[in-house]
């Protein structure tokens, strides 16, 4: 096998409606919403740099602009900062997006769909491989970072990399599901791809988490298929497509993955988050012991 080409961009895509947070994404991107004190796409955006990629294609719809007002520097925030005293904010502010790492904005006009999204970037990423993550989705681990793990896979075998983790047998219809083989060098190799199959319909119950490390020529399948699942162009049916001439394989990834597109999976994040932070800890445990009594569970 040859040296795989290094990944070096990443995908975000960040047009979609939140209608499941309505009205708190009427005017923000859902990607916005913070967990504890900063926005779900800002810890998509950290696990890409401990991935070691350096351009960051930001996908949105027109008209929104605080994806890239908040990856902006804001003088006159510095500047108060700054006269204020309060160094530790100012170094949390300065150092979200280092000097170093381009930052891409396109705007997709329609909203067609994830596939459609991702081919929006084919302009700026050309054919090189690339990597996709959507910030709803959390992957919460003590070692490596999700996409790390998969890059780690991708390096070793140059093949594209999914993300995946086993899901009840009746959520299927929530997510693309993969059908695997295990390979000799026991990677699961990608058969099949079904986007949101009822149950029934399944070829496994393991799902499509957020995360992709693709090669370029799925732009070439995202182009040519058309409308699926909800009438949408789907991610999942170009990367099936590419599975005729492209190997593919489905990494279950270590750490707890939180469904931050739900409401309920976005609180427990917040909560799990909150463990992270010395200064709300512990009043936020005895706030749940008493919680819990009030409510009988303890
Ligand atoms: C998208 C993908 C789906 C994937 C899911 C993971 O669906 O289309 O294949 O399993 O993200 O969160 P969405 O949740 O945007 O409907």
């Amino acid at each position: 096998m040859s040296i795989p080409r290094p990944i070096r961009k990443a995908v975000f895509p960040v047009a979609g409606m939140g209608t499941r947070f309505l009205p708190a994404t009427k005017s923000i991107p859902k990607e916005m919403l913070p967990i504890v004190d900063q926005p779900l796409i800002q810890y998509a955006v950290e696990e890409a740099l401990e991935a070691g990629l350096e351009t960051l294609i930001f996908i949105t719809s027109g008209r929104k602009h605080t994806i890239s007002d908040h990856f902006d520097s804001d003088f006159e925030l510095e500047t108060k900062l700054t006269h204020s005293g309060k160094t530790d904010l100012l170094g949390r502010i300065k150092d979200i997006v280092p000097d170093r790492v381009d930052r891409v904005y396109v705007t997709q006009t329609e909203a067609l769909g994830l596939g459609h999204a991702i081919l929006c970037a084919e302009s700026v990423i050309g054919n090189e491989p690339f990597a996709i993550l959507l910030a709803d989705d959390m992957v919460k681990n003590d070692g490596p970072g999700a996409l790390s793990q998969m890059i780690g896979v991708y390096e070793q075998t140059g093949s594209s990399v999914i993300g995946v983790e086993e899901v009840p047998p009746e959520r299927t219809s929530s997510y693309g599901i993969v059908g695997v083989q295990e390979d000799e060098a026991g990677h699961k190799s990608v058969q099949t791809m079904v986007e949101k199959p009822r149950p029934e319909d399944a070829p496994s119950n393991l799902g499509v988490i957020g995360r992709y490390v693709l090669d370029g020529s799925v732009f070439r399948y995202l182009r040519t298929i058309g409308k699926g699942s909800g009438g949408e162009i789907q991610l999942t049916d170009g990367i099936a497509a590419m599975l005729q001439d492209h190997p593919v394989l489905a990494l279950p990834l270590e750490g707890e993955r939180y469904d931050c597109g739900s409401r309920h999976g976005f609180i427990e994040a917040t909560i799990k988050y909150a463990m992270d932070h010395d200064d709300i800890r512990d009043d936020m445990l005895d706030h749940m012991a008493g919680l819990l009594e009030s409510h009988g569970r303890i």
